[in-house]
């Protein structure tokens, strides 16, 4: 009887991977590196978000554009290529969320970015119209504010041998997005609301440290971890803030009713994300919970990737000196007073349109993106069984010299309409598409174009030498050693 239990002891795992392959058969064909039994490639893949970089660039020259990788029992189906980037992208069906998004769950709950079906449908449809463009008009108020408080600070770094940028405009991003969605000034570049400020980043880093843990990334075992109780205590910050936000406008949303006062009083006054989720919680019966989960995902979506896009932004011109004194000359041409930048100056500057664009090719905020198969279906000639994970590779994509040629160089003049129609629509992703696109996408080009435009109008960005973004995805992509320029003022 023991031995008995011993062997199917032991031979339970084998027959486990067993029945991994046996579901995955369809995808034999498929190349990709290979696997060993039980644990499959999870070691090869690495520990660090940029051994998982280096590892999935690697791998994308060796297997091309469609391959598979083996972690766990999960199959996960790498994609760099445009014809079924639109397959998945464009449908209506495949819009669930991998489990890559689950550790993200006890800060954002079920929010836009990770519901899925019917949540995800309705939500989708009351929150597009929080971002309308009259409502985006009036957050270039807090655009500049924000901004020309970012630049009195980096004025202090001037003449500095290396200044890791990163920082600082992540203080100014999230002071951005706290008082567009909220309506509050949290002031965090003025070193305000640390606890907040804080937690957000801690909750990000233990984030980051579970995605790549073999067991804390088990909500059961990560109990046991030493970070735990901080970990809780954490949450509760982040959760009680945004609550006590929302129960102090709701409260002020019902006074303003019963002393009948319109909004419309006169007054140009600007509306935060918030209120305006209010507005249409009459019909929906949003609760405070509800609301809570769409303004954390505002805040969780909107600040590291306009972080990441700005500050790679800024070393590509730093790179690049001709591209930035193009740049500086538009901002010259056509702004009066860089302190307050209006709708009408950041649509005329195209040529700023054109390098944000290409600094999202080469640095793309989120580079990549997945989806869980819900059903088995047939994609580009694959047939990918169900709960098949696509990882669509942005970063991938827009590095591959097959849609972009010469693909390290840094040149804006790709995206120039006649340029831009030798391209499949789908190679160059940066926002998404399809009906789960970046609900955000230009809160987030108008934010980041009035921040550069500041820069390079006060300061020429100048490379360190020898200095080289060590990149990793950590959610978003990020550089571990920093992003380092040196800056000097603008006469
Ligand atoms: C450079 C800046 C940004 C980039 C590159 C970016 C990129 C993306 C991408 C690729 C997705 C799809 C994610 C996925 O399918 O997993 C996405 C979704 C989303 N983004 Fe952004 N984003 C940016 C800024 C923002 C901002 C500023 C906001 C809000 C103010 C925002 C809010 C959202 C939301 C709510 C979703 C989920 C939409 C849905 O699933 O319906 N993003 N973003």
């Amino acid at each position: 009887m023991i031995w008995a239990i011993i062997i199917a002891l032991i031979s339970a795992p084998f027959v486990w991977w067993l029945l991994i392959l046996t579901k995955y058969k369809s995808l034999s064909k498929v190349p990709g590196p290979k696997p060993s039994p039980i644990i499959g490639n999870s070691l090869d893949i690495g520990q660090t978000p940029q051994d998982l970089l280096n590892s999935i660039v690697k791998w994308a020259k060796e297997f091309g554009t469609v391959y598979k990788v083996f972690i766990g029992n999960d199959v996960r189906v790498l994609i760099s290529n445009p014809e079924i980037t639109e397959s998945v992208l464009s449908s209506n069906v495949h819009i669930t969320k991998s489990n890559a998004y689950d550790l993200l769950k006890p800060w954002l709950g079920i929010g836009l970015l990770i519901s899925t079906g019917k949540k995800w449908k309705s939500r989708r449809k009351l929150i597009t119209p929080t971002f309308h463009f009259k409502i985006l008009d009036q957050f270039l108020d807090v655009f500049n504010s924000c901004g020309n408080i970012l630049v009195q600070r980096l004025a202090k770094e001037v003449g500095k041998n290396s200044v890791d940028v990163y920082p600082f405009i992540n203080l100014c991003s999230l002071d951005i997005i706290c008082e567009t969605s909220m309506g509050v000034k949290i002031k965090a570049q003025q070193g305000n609301n640390t606890e907040y400020v804080e937690a957000v980043r801690s909750f990000l880093d233990i984030f980051i440290h579970r995605t790549f843990s073999v067991w804390k990334k088990i909500d059961a075992l990560f109990r046991f971890s030493g970070m735990h109780k901080a970990y809780k205590q954490l949450l509760t910050i982040l959760h009680q803030f945004t609550i006590n936000i929302i129960v102090t406008s709701r409260e002020k949303k019902s006074q303003k009713k019963t002393e009948n006062i319109t909004p419309d009083d006169g007054i140009k006054r600007k509306v935060a994300l918030l209120e305006m989720l209010l507005e249409s919680e009459e019909n929906k019966m949003l609760s405070n919970e509800d609301i809570r989960e769409e303004i954390d995902t505002f805040v969780f979506e909107g600040h590291d990737t306009t972080t990441s896009g700005i500050a790679f932004a800024i070393l590509s011109l730093a790179e690049n000196p001709e591209v930035q004194e193009k740049l500086y000359e538009e901002v010259v041409s056509v702004i009066d007073d860089i302190e307050n930048i209006t709708m009408q100056h950041l649509q005329e500057m195209k040529y700023l349109e054109m390098v944000l664009k290409e600094a999202q090719r080469l640095y793309p905020s989120v580079p990549v993106i997945e989806r869980r198969l819900e059903v088995d279906c047939n994609i580009g000639g694959y047939d990918f069984p169900k709960d098949t994970f696509l990882s669509l590779f942005i970063y991938g994509m827009h590095h591959n010299e097959k849609y972009f040629p010469d693909p390290e160089k840094f040149d804006p003049y790709r995206y120039l309409p006649e340029n831009q129609a030798q391209r499949h629509n789908y190679a160059y992703v940066p926002f998404s598409a399809g009906p789960r696109n970046c609900i955000g996408q230009k809160f987030a080009m108008l934010e980041m174009k009035t921040i550069i435009a500041k820069i390079v109008k006060n300061f020429k960005v100048l490379p360190v030498p020898d200095y080289k973004p060590d990149l990793g995805i950590a959610a978003i992509l990020k550089s571990y050693n920093g992003v380092c320029v040196r800056l000097q003022h603008r006469q």
